[in-house]
């Protein structure tokens, strides 16, 4: 079996941080999404995976590289525009052939493996297995409808009006039919060659698309808030380490990750949280659900709930600094110049909330 990820799309959403920089590169518990992805599929036994790559290519190859660090082989599939998520397939299919594979969308975060799923796949007679899950707001994804059986009635894309709350979660297992279908199929409404069409055209022809319905939590990455509860979720599975210092004066709970080479000085801090290399918090305060990407400073500040990436100073900061995404580069601190004012240089789309 061949492993696809999609990594390709604009990331509207998550401006500023995705004006030059991918969504799938954000880090959630201080490992870029895409890692995750990528270790998942490598945890199935699948050593050769294709990565389609659009308009953050560059970026994205020089992060991960040719795969050998996970032991797999990797191929970088050219996307031109984000014209949907079958017609990433179709220009997959030089790297496909007619190999069976598991398809999975590179800025989704899921519990637990998914290994055992993708190995009866592979064994089996289907021509298709998908992913749902229960949402609370079904009409924001591919929506599958079930019958008393649970076999699939139908799926339909972003419903206004869903006809149930099991979702299709980004992943996606096919064999080579798909690739008549997604060649069978017209853009939908919003201009893509969707998935869930291609989906249905198997159904409509009989194909069989075998539904998993998934029990554990799975986060679509697309927005701050979700970005925020993945990496919650994800800090709460850790299993904790230090490998870094932490001063006698400082009180750091067991549930704290201190990576190498990161101090930790005259401060407190809560898990779940982690810590990255080189990462230096003085006089702080760190609560739980914070993840600080590596070559940080946090001075004389306290934060919670928090992303915060690599090489940003954050110094100083008179209010607790919570619920947020704080990108690279950037410093954050309490200027003494006078007249006492807000200084800021702030990105297109940007968004701050002052007292
Ligand atoms: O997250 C699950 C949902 O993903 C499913 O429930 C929907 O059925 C499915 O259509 C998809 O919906 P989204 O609108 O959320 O997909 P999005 O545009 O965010 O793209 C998902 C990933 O695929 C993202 O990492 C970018 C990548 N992508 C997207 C498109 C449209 C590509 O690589 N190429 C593309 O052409």
């Amino acid at each position: 079996m061949k492993g696809l990820i999609l990594s390709g799309g604009k990331g509207t959403r998550l401006y500023p941080l995705t004006y030059t920089s991918a969504k799938q590169l954000i880090p959630v518990a201080n490992k870029p999404v895409l890692f995750r992805v990528i270790e998942a599929i490598r945890d199935a036994g699948i050593t050769d995976i294709g990565i389609v790559v659009g308009d953050t290519a560059e970026e994205i190859k020089a992060a991960v590289g040719r795969g050998g660090r996970w032991g797999i082989a990797i191929t970088y599939i050219p996307q031109d525009q984000p014209l949907g998520l079958a017609h990433a397939v179709k220009v997959s299919r030089d790297f496909l052939g007619d190999e069976r594979f598991v398809m999975f969308l590179g800025d989704n975060v899921i519990q637990g493996g998914i290994s055992e799923l993708i190995g009866q796949f592979a064994e089996s007679e289907w021509n298709s297995q998908i992913v749902l899950t229960r949402v609370s707001q079904p009409e924001q994804y591919g929506v599958a409808e079930l019958d008393d059986s649970g076999r699939i009635v139908q799926l339909i894309e972003k419903p206004k009006d869903p006809p149930s709350d099991l979702a299709l979660v980004g992943i996606y297992m096919f064999d080579h039919h798909i690739h008549e279908a997604t060649e069978s199929i017209a853009p939908s409404w919003r201009g893509e060659l969707e998935i869930t069409d291609a989906i249905q055209w198997l159904v409509d022809h009989d194909y069989r698309v075998y539904p998993y319905v998934h029990r554990g939590w799975w986060i679509d990455t697309g927005a701050p808030s979700a970005m925020l509860e993945a990496n919650g979720l994800v800090l709460e599975e850790l299993t904790p380490t230090v490998e870094g210092y932490v001063d006698r004066d400082s009180e750091v709970d067991s549930r704290v990750t201190v990576e190498k080479e990161a101090e930790i000085v005259n401060s407190v801090v809560r898990g779940p949280t982690i810590i990255g290399e080189r990462t230096r918090i003085v006089n702080s305060y760190v609560g739980p659900f914070t993840s600080i990407y590596h070559d940080v400073v946090v001075k004389d500040s306290e934060i919670e709930r928090t992303i915060v990436l690599e090489h940003t100073q954050i110094h100083s900061i008179p209010a607790r600094i919570q619920d947020s995404i704080i990108g690279r580069h950037v410093s954050l601190t309490r200027s003494p110049i006078k007249p006492k004012a807000y200084k800021l240089t702030l990105g297109d789309h940007s968004q701050v909330g002052i007292l």
